[in-house]
């Protein structure tokens, strides 16, 4: 028996796809298999190691633990609309690179997101409070000291660009792609 297929439209960094998908596909299998959107990583695929992170209407979710449909019409961003409208490197992606906060980088796409959306919540965050910030998220070669450093590099990045480099929102609004 063939499997029946839903078409929903998804919206990920600001761009419209259109898709046929299974009842039970993952939105983290519909990002990197469906769209190609292969930044958005999977590593326990149950909710525990933070990989998938993505952010569904602004918030931090993981995508492992979500079904494609049940994201179809809400606004997604994974790590690659983290980056400037120019294409360069987003505040956060930036402080990664400067702290050295990653050595494999299986774990980052996750880490990236959270933070994006955490300093956005919180954009002058005590030590301690970055240190909460990413206490969700696994990772098994860092030891977490780099990471903590870059939320708090990310936080004076973000503070020097000022109100309207922290209002921005990804690149691509408006385009429609069918998969
Ligand atoms: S792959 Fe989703 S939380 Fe680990
Ligand atoms: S950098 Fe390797 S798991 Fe985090």
């Amino acid at each position: 028996m063939t499997e029946q297929l839903h078409e929903i439209r998804l919206t990920v960094n600001g761009a419209a796809h259109e898709l046929r998908v299974p009842a039970r596909r993952l939105l983290s299998d519909a990002l990197r298999h469906d769209l190609g959107l292969t930044g958005t990583h999977v590593g326990c695929e149950h909710g525990v190691c933070g990989a998938c992170t993505v952010l569904l209407d602004g918030a931090p979710t993981r995508a492992c633990l979500v079904l494609a449909v049940t994201a179809a019409d809400h606004e997604i961003t994974t790590v690659e609309g983290l980056t400037e409208p120019d294409g360069s490197l987003g505040p956060v992606q930036q402080a990664f690179a400067e702290c050295h906060g990653l050595q494999c980088g299986f774990c980052t796409p996750g880490f990236l997101t959270t933070i994006h959306a955490g300093l956005r919540d919180n954009p002058s965050p005590t030590h301690e409070e970055a240190r909460e910030m990413v206490a969700g998220n696994l990772c098994r070669c860092t030891g977490y000291q780099n990471i903590v450093k870059a939320v708090e590099r990310a936080a004076a990045l973000r503070q020097a660009q000022g109100p309207a480099g922290q209002a921005q929102g990804p690149a691509g609004q408006g385009q429609v792609e069918r998969s």
